[in-house]
């Protein structure tokens, strides 16, 4: 079973962002974590990262091609407003789990509206690191539950 871990715009500068929000974790340390637990759980997680919403929806339209069997993404502030990664994503047949570090429930308003979230099969956000691990456990139980 392969997992797709996403990660969108400007989440490469986690460990230097506002640590109240994102904690101190850099993204090669998230990602250590996640390709431990994708061991731990016998599948094969890879991840990506880019700050070029065009380059996302190339790397989705391959995971549709690669027939991945899950997906976790944070896409960052785009998941606020990009309509194009949405429609990257509604190609993809297999479960989607969208995941935020921060609890966007509890900011600005503008980050409240998740244009991902209804396609998803569901949103986790507010625990920091732990939010990208139970994302990839759930995704991991959906796809098994579906394969
Ligand atoms: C974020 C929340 C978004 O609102 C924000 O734009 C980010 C990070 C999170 O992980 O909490 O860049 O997706």
């Amino acid at each position: 079973m392969n997992v797709l871990v996403l990660h969108g715009i400007n989440l490469n500068m986690f460990g230097k962002r506002d640590s109240t929000q994102y904690g101190t974790a850099t993204l090669a340390d998230i990602d250590a974590q996640l390709l431990a637990l994708g061991q731990e759980l016998g599948v094969t997680v890879e991840t990506f990262q880019t700050n070029f919403e065009g380059a996302l929806c190339e790397r989705i339209h391959q995971a549709h091609a690669d027939q991945v069997d899950a997906v976790v993404i944070n896409a960052g502030a785009w998941t606020h407003y990009s309509y194009g990664i949405r429609d990257a994503l509604a190609i993809l047949a297999c479960p989607i789990v969208e995941v935020h570090m921060s609890n966007v429930h509890a900011r600005e308003p503008f980050r409240h509206h998740s244009v991902i979230a209804d396609i998803a099969q569901g949103q986790i956000a507010g625990f920091g690191v732990d939010s990208y691990l139970l994302g990839l456990r759930t995704a991991v139980n959906h796809a098994r539950k579906a394969n």
